[in-house]
């Protein structure tokens, strides 16, 4: 599916929208009249975009940031990066902390916060969850359109903390997102800049009946595809990451290719792979940013 254009709800966002649509190279198209209508119209207004195309992606912009809507199904679909809404804000305030099973994945404990480079970050909900328990955290994502939802996230979350949440700035302080597709990275990162842990999440083909699958999480999927090369991103975190990878997988899926895990924490639906190269050590802590 391609992207067709951008469209602003809000006058007062046009030279925002301007340079966002003129960083991806599309129509840039006032919507402000429909903000205030039912989603039926918005709906119609943003297939009326994508005239021709049939299925297309759309950005739009509001005031609370860049949505990706998949326009052309049934019900109009939407995916942003959120990291204050109250189910984000919930999981970081009252959330399993270092029980979290992603959390023992990394190796997060009393004083050990790993710096861990998410070297498939997608919309960074996992990236945020290991930055929200202290580790400093690198994230490279290679789609530019879920970059831009990811920087943006990061933009609109960073200005609601610095109006009303000192903690949130402190989490997001700890996470730096790359430009950069993650295999060529791992291969080339100097010594100085080897993470202490790699952390992949590759896409998986989704089950496309699985009542399961959140409809979000299918147009993720159309955006993104599947990540054919993800084998070779363990092989490439394997020689750079200085004590451990780990590799979230749907519980049932195969290993990626290559050594067999040191070890497998398995949760209801999700697992992680554990490769461990070497101990983290005691006191390891990333917290504050070097
Ligand atoms: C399943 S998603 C990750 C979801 C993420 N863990 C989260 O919590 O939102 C996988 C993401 O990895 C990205 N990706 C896969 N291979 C990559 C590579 N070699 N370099 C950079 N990004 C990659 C894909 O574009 C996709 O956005």
């Amino acid at each position: 599916m391609k992207l067709s254009s951008l469209v602003y709800l809000d006058s007062a966002l046009q030279a925002t929208a301007q340079q966002w649509a003129n960083r991806f190279k599309l129509p840039c198209i006032d919507g402000s009249l429909i903000a205030a209508t039912k989603p039926k119209a918005l709906q119609r207004f943003l297939l009326a975009q994508c005239a021709g195309e049939g299925a297309a992606f759309v950005f739009v912009l509001d005031r609370h940031g860049i949505l990706l809507y998949a326009v052309g199904g049934e019900n109009l679909l939407s995916i942003r990066a959120d990291f204050y809404g109250p189910t984000v804000t919930y999981r970081r305030k009252q959330g399993g902390g270092k029980g979290q099973m992603i959390a023992k994945a990394v190796g997060v404990r009393g004083g050990v916060h790993p710096w861990v480079l998410d070297a498939t970050a997608g919309l960074g909900g996992d990236a945020f969850v290991l930055a929200s328990l202290g580790c400093r955290m690198t994230l490279l994502e290679r789609v530019p359109a879920v970059r831009a939802l990811l920087e943006d996230g990061m933009i609109q979350a960073r200005r609601f903390g610095l109006a009303q949440d000192a903690g949130l700035v402190e989490v997001l302080d700890r996470m730096t997102l790359v430009e950069a597709d993650s295999l060529n990275y791992l291969r080339q990162v100097s010594v100085a800049e080897r993470p202490d842990v790699v952390y992949l999440d590759p896409m998986f083909p989704v089950r496309t009946k699985s009542a399961m699958v959140k409809k979000e999480m299918r147009v993720f999927h159309s955006l993104v595809g599947q990540d054919m090369d993800a084998d070779g991103l363990l092989t490439a975190a394997l020689s750079c990451a200085r004590y451990r990878v780990v590799v979230k997988r749907p519980r049932t899926a195969p290993a990626l290719v290559g050594p067999s895990p040191s070890y497998v924490l398995e949760g209801k639906s999700n697992r992680y792979d554990v490769y461990s190269l070497e101990k983290l050590p005691d006191g390891l802590n990333t917290s504050v940013a070097a």
